[in-house]
């Protein structure tokens, strides 16, 4: 996807990048090359600011070159600027036609030890941005990618970290999860997207799914029940992942995989109901890490869970005042059908916790509430230890993905006792702390083993546009937790 070749010294390749650097009103050229000047003269240099990215095509023996000038700050910019920049480079150019590009390194410009993250960030900006969803259209083609050409000292660079195959591998996941999270709810039900997990896998992943008949059998009875309205029934699937066979040591990942949530009978009313195709992100965003995981070849042991459902309303759907008795012996009245997520999420969380896991994280477009304080830009995350809790924030830094830490405010636990059962799925103040009454609803299911739940209800889908994801299905998350489990768990 991403080929990283030495520089080819030669100024007039078909497109070019140059960055420029802007210290007070004027912009000044870091890297200085006499031939640029010539080409600078055709832009006003005083229209540029910071995060500038501008166009020059001119032709030049029949051909018609690109010169795209990034203006970058005087000061260490931040990683999301420089990705969004990688993002509008590519916007800037025709995506189908773009085979290669001259890269002038942005790390150069800048003396800190870890500049080479620049460049690293204004790569993955570029594969962001050339991602598309066409399938669905006349006349689609698939993109073959893109070759770069660099300079020595980067080149040396990439091939002694091995980061170009690892971006490929993250970012081939990251394509994959986009296209199961844009795919319609009539192509991804849950056995179409259990087909697709056991057909896509390689041999160092173990899939198992468990179907309708045998998740009655094993009284996963919410997630049974959940899924009982549609046509399309559920499975569970279970992924596998030895990588240190050596050790007992071993993290849990479980991924909301909600293929379309009507609402069920507490229907969804118009304007929140079109994107929810989307509901499945937390499950596409694990199955990607796994991939990734495995085949990066990581030495750690991970489990995955997804409960793969379809909420709908109907004949045989469950309704408003059922009692449930889940997996783990709890029961559960249901009050709102749609707080789905939380019941197909315990039931899976009791699964994980037979595994006896160093710690487990879920993932899940968990609530509404979630987008209405943090926006869609920011995830948010709730922990019962702070240790990790400090670890997996410090990795979606790094990988500059949004992300907020809330609170698991154990006051507000009386809210989810049902008079007569011993839970009930919405708290008791219904307009209030949305987003923590979810995460204290899935505390109940995890006993005392270190957890973190991410709810992705924001930036998981994007429907206006995100400086570095863009539209629709963003596959936020799986640098992140790709790197969090790289760098704290394999050794
Ligand atoms: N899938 C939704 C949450 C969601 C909302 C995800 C917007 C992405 C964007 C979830 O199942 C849901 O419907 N939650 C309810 C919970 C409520 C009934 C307590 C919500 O947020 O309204
Ligand atoms: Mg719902
Ligand atoms: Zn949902």
């Amino acid at each position: 996807m991403l080929n990283i070749v030495r520089r080819i010294r030669d100024l007039y390749r078909l497109n070019r990048i140059v960055p420029l650097v802007k210290s007070g009103q004027s912009i000044e050229f870091k890297i200085p090359n006499d031939k640029i000047k010539k080409v600078v003269k055709h832009i006003n240099l005083e229209e540029l600011k910071v995060g500038d990215v501008k166009k020059i095509s001119i032709f030049k023996n029949g051909d018609l070159i690109n010169f795209i000038f990034l203006v970058l700050p005087e000061d260490e910019p931040d990683l999301f600027s420089v990705a969004e920049l990688g993002r509008k480079t590519i916007n800037s150019l025709d995506k189908k036609e773009l085979k290669s590009i001259d890269y002038t390194e942005i790390e150069a410009l800048y003396k800190s030890k870890n500049s080479y993250r620049f460049s690293r960030a204004f790569f993955e900006g570029m594969l962001y941005g050339l991602y598309t969803f066409d399938k669905y259209k006349e006349g689609n083609q698939k993109h073959d990618g893109i070759e770069i050409s660099i300079s020595e000292k980067f080149y040396d660079f990439s091939l002694k970290s091995g980061i170009v195959d690892e971006m490929n591998i993250l970012f081939k996941n990251i394509y994959m999860a986009r296209d199961l999270i844009n795919t319609p709810p009539n192509d991804l039900t849950p056995h179409n997207f259990a087909s697709f997990i056991k057909g896509n896998s390689n041999d160092k992943l173990n899939i198992n799914v468990l179907y309708h008949g045998d998740i009655k059998e094993n009284g996963l009875n919410l997630i049974y029940a959940v899924g009982n309205g549609s046509e399309h029934k559920p499975c569970l699937v279970r992924i596998d992942y030895e990588g240190k066979p050596e050790s007992k040591d071993k993290i849990v990942l479980v991924g909301k995989g909600v293929t379309f949530d009507s609402g069920g009978t507490n229907l969804k009313p118009t304007g929140s109901i079109e994107t929810m195709k989307s509901d499945m992100s937390g499950a596409a965003s694990v199955y990607a890490i796994m991939k990734s995981i495995s085949e990066s070849s990581l030495p750690v042991n991970v489990t995955a869970f997804l409960p793969l459902v379809e909420n709908t309303i109907g004949a045989t759907a469950y309704r408003p005042g059922d009692i449930i008795r889940s997996f783990s012996g709890k029961t559960v009245e249901v009050l709102n059908t749609d707080a789905e997520g939380r019941l197909v999420l315990a039931d899976s969380l009791s699964m994980a916790l037979k595994e006896n896991p160093s710690l487990i994280i879920d993932m899940a477009t968990l609530t509404g509430a979630c987008v209405v304080a943090l926006g869609s830009n920011i995830a948010g995350y709730f922990s019962n230890d702070d240790n990790y809790a400090c670890k997996l924030e410090k990795s979606f830094v790094d990988n500059y993905e949004d992300i907020c830490r809330l609170p698991l405010y154990a006051k507000y636990k009386d809210r989810l006792k049902s008079k007569i059962a011993d839970l009930q799925n919405i708290s008791k103040k219904r307009t209030e702390a949305g987003a923590i009454m979810g995460a204290l609803f899935l505390q109940e299911f995890v006993g005392n083993s270190p957890w973190i739940h991410i709810d992705i209800a924001g930036p998981a889908f994007i429907e206006d546009n995100h400086p570095v994801f863009g539209e629709g299905g963003s596959g936020y998350g799986i640098r992140s937790l790709y790197n969090f489990i790289k760098c704290n768990f394999s050794s």
